[in-house]
């Protein structure tokens, strides 16, 4: 039953008409509580908020899959205008972009020229800016982008995905970079010929990737909802005396709170993931998709309006 409504969400996050009429509702329908609101104006006092609370942020511009020049072109605006308010504001928040929402699948010439201007310009408010990984398709485009921006800039990371059977030696190729990267599971419908399809699998292999990145020296963003990977970090970084300040935990805006609350009180950074926009619906079902029982935030969001 749970693989049933992991594929119906799945298909319906790549649902183009669907997609279309979600940007008319607004963002209604219980993404409210996983949104940090339409306009990146608008996520502002909620970046504040958790600034104050003592968490930092990463926000991400809603959007994925653009094969149109005009929105690429609105989108890299719409990062160089948050990095300036970020700034002006003074908010602990780095920015996280996906690439096919800059060019990716038009050109590699027009990506690279993008995220050119968008990280000189973060550059210049020391704000770090994180390429978060996408279907296996793109992972190795992505890591290409990322390697050439990273002998230029060191305020890019990346993210890497568990459940790919290539990531470890992904990992190990990245390794002369000094990565900072972003560990997670893999939120997409990949098949057995590329991923894992077991969830033990994957999580033996987060968990050995986070070995890896960590005993590499490199700093390191443990992006899980998931206790056990999360106690398994804790674990390393006392057998190893791996200080506090080489990694964070990272966790999505609106999911465990109480985890989250609980993590920053043991003293250790944390990271909520903030998504803002209209085109909230991909996130949204790829959400529900990883844990049914977040449809109950979508009940919520619909019976409270
Ligand atoms: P998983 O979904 O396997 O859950 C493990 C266990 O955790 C559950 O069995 C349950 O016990 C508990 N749990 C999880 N969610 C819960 C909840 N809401 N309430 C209560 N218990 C809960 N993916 C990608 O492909 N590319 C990317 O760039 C990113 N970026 C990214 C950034 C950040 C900050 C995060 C947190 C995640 C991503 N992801 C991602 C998504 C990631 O790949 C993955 O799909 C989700 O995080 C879900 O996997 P988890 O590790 O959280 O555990």
């Amino acid at each position: 039953m749970e693989a049933i409504s992991k594929r119906f969400f799945m298909f319906l996050s790549h649902n183009k008409a669907l997609d279309k009429m979600a940007k008319r509702w607004g963002s209604k329908f219980g993404a409210n509580n996983l949104v940090g609101g339409e306009t990146f104006l608008q996520a502002i006092p909620l970046i504040t908020q958790l600034n104050e609370e003592g968490f930092q942020v990463t926000v991400d511009h809603l959007g994925e899959f653009v094969d149109s020049t005009e929105v690429v072109r609105e989108n890299v605006q719409g990062c160089i205008q948050s990095i300036s308010a970020i700034a002006y504001h003074g908010l602990n928040t780095e920015i996280s972009v996906k690439l096919t929402s800059l060019g990716l699948d038009i050109s590699q010439d027009l990506v690279m020229e993008n995220m050119e201007l968008i990280l000189s310009k973060a550059n210049e408010s020391g704000i770090t800016v994180t390429l978060d990984m996408e279907d296996s398709s793109r992972c190795h485009a992505i890591l290409d982008v990322y390697k050439k921006l990273r002998q230029k800039y060191d305020n890019v990371g990346t993210v890497i995905q568990s459940y790919l059977y290539v990531s470890d030696k992904d990992v190990d190729d990245l390794n002369q970079f000094s990565p900072y990267l972003r560990l997670v599971k893999g939120a997409y419908n990949e098949s057995g010929k590329v991923a894992f399809q077991e969830k033990k699998k994957v999580d033996e292999n987060l968990k050995h990737l986070i070995k890896k990145q960590l005993l590499n020296g490199h700093y390191t963003a443990i992006a899980s909802h998931d206790e056990a990977i999360i106690d398994y970090t804790i674990g390393l970084v006392k057998e190893h005396n791996i200080p506090n300040d080489r990694f964070e935990f990272q966790m999505l805006y609106g999911m465990r709170n109480q985890l989250q609350s609980e993590l920053l009180k043991k003293g250790y950074t944390v990271r909520i993931y903030l998504p803002y926009g209209e085109d909230w619906f991909g996130y949204f079902m790829r959400r529900l998709a990883e844990r049914p029982a977040n449809i109950a935030f979508a009940l919520k969001g619909i019976f409270s309006k």
